[in-house]
Formats: C-alpha cells, structure tokens, sequence
C-alpha cells in the first residue's frame, strides 16, 4: 500500500477590505486543517454515532494535512461566485502555489448561499483546489451554524480526492462509483434520524459526501477511501503527492 499519504496545503484568505471578519484568524485556519486530519483519518469524536449498520465501513483515509503557507489578500469584492476568478492575482484574487504538490484552498466569500467547491482530479492545474466561504470554514472564529465544524472542507476536499456525492446526483441507478455506500435518489439535508431509507436500502446520511448538517456527517466509507487513495498512486492523477 501507499501508507500514509501527507498533503501540504496553501490557504489563500481573499478578504474584502471593509469586512475584516473575512480576514480569518491563523486559529480559524488551524481549526480546519484539525478537522481534516481528524476526519481523513477516523480520529473524529462523533464517529462513534455511526450506526453499528455502516459501523464496519467507517475508514480511516490515512491522509494528513500540513499547513504549508498563508496568502492573504486584499480584496474590494464582496462576493466572487463560482468561476474561479478567486484563482488568479490578475483578478484581484491569488493564484494557485504548486498545486501538483500541494492542495490549494482560497477562503472568500462566494455568495449566493453556496458553502464552497472543488475541482476533481484531472482538471486545469491552474484552478485546482477548494474554495470555501469563511463563515464555513474552522470551528473557531468567524463562523456560522450549523455549518460551523469544519465539514465543508471535509466534503469539498472529497470531491478533490474524486469522490463523488453519495446519491450519485441522480435517480436511484445513477452510481457515485463506489460500492459500499447505498444507493439513493437525494441528498439528505439537516439532521436525519436512523434508518433514512430510499431505493429500498438505509441511506448513509451521516457520510461526509451527503448534504445533512457539518454535525451529522461523520464518516467516509472503505470504499471511498480506496477511491480516493487511488489517485495517489503512481500512474494517478495526484501520484506528484507521493515522494
Ligand atoms: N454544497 C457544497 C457542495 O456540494 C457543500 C456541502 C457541504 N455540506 C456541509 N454540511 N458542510 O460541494
Ligand atoms: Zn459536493
Ligand atoms: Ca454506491
């Protein structure tokens, strides 16, 4: 096997300049990068709500993330959307640092209601990474319930890591390609209650790739994590992680 598998990552704090609040604190940000790690390697305090159903599924990723570099700034948008314009100092924004071997992260304020998004593997090196809303971003600082326990980044760095969302984002045939997590028409949003069941199996409501709220998710599944391991390898799309 790869053993474990280290990511340094690059946080960008794009900040608008009458906001100071966006300009997140070093704690803020270290918040996240402990949430990562505790989550991408089973060392989450809620993983004992798993039901004992998916108790045997709940993996450990063996993934670590280390906070490599800092770039703050400043900004007089109050709102940059979903079309990368984050991603380039030509915009205002800031651009992406080595992201064959490091996993870019601009935290500014996307707008529109939308917690955050990803890039999945063998897209544009240029725009590779997360970007997550500050208020979603930590559990410390300057965020926002119940979005406020760091699972935006979990989520959004599956998606990074190729994973898809459990539902597959269509009816209950449309596969998230991965074996192990049922199958569903929906996300679930919220806090569902055990058993949730649609396409005649129990949903697993409380993965990180559903929709519920950051404290009602709490594991990845073995098979996503052999999925996501996957691009590491050599041959992979991320195999530049690896030494
Ligand atoms: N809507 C976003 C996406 O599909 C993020 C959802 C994150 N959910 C959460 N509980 N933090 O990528
Ligand atoms: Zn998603
Ligand atoms: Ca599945």
């Amino acid at each position: 096997g790869l053993g474990a598998i280290s990511i340094p990552v690059v946080v960008h704090v794009i900040y608008n300049q009458a906001n100071p609040d966006e300009n997140i604190s070093s704690a803020q940000i270290n918040s996240q990068i402990s949430v990562l790690n505790a989550d991408f390697n089973a060392t989450n305090n809620d993983k004992n709500q798993v039901p004992s159903e998916f108790s045997g599924l709940a993996a450990n990723s063996d993934i670590n993330f280390n906070l490599a570099q800092v770039i703050r700034v400043s900004s007089t948008r109050t709102s940059w959307g979903t079309n990368n314009a984050m991603k380039y100092s030509s915009n205002g924004g800031s651009d992406a640092v080595s992201p064959q071997t490091h996993l870019n992260i601009w935290v500014c304020n996307i707008g529109g209601g939308i917690l955050g998004y990803a890039q999945f593997p063998g897209g544009n090196s240029s725009t590779d990474g997360v970007v997550i809303s500050p208020q979603y971003f930590g559990t410390t600082g300057y965020v926002s319930a119940p979005f406020d326990k760091g699972r935006t980044a979990t989520h959004e760095v599956g998606h990074w890591a190729n994973l898809r969302h459990i539902w597959g984002d269509g009816r209950c045939r449309q596969d998230d390609f991965v074996s192990d997590t049922p199958s569903s028409d929906r996300p679930n949003y919220g806090c569902p209650t055990y058993p949730t069941a649609h396409c005649r199996s129990n949903d697993m409501t409380m993965n990180y790739m559903d929709y519920t709220n950051d404290a009602c998710m709490y594991m990845f599944s073995e098979g996503q994590k052999a999925r996501m391991r996957a691009i590491f390898a050599p041959g992979g799309p991320r195999d530049a992680f690896l030494p």
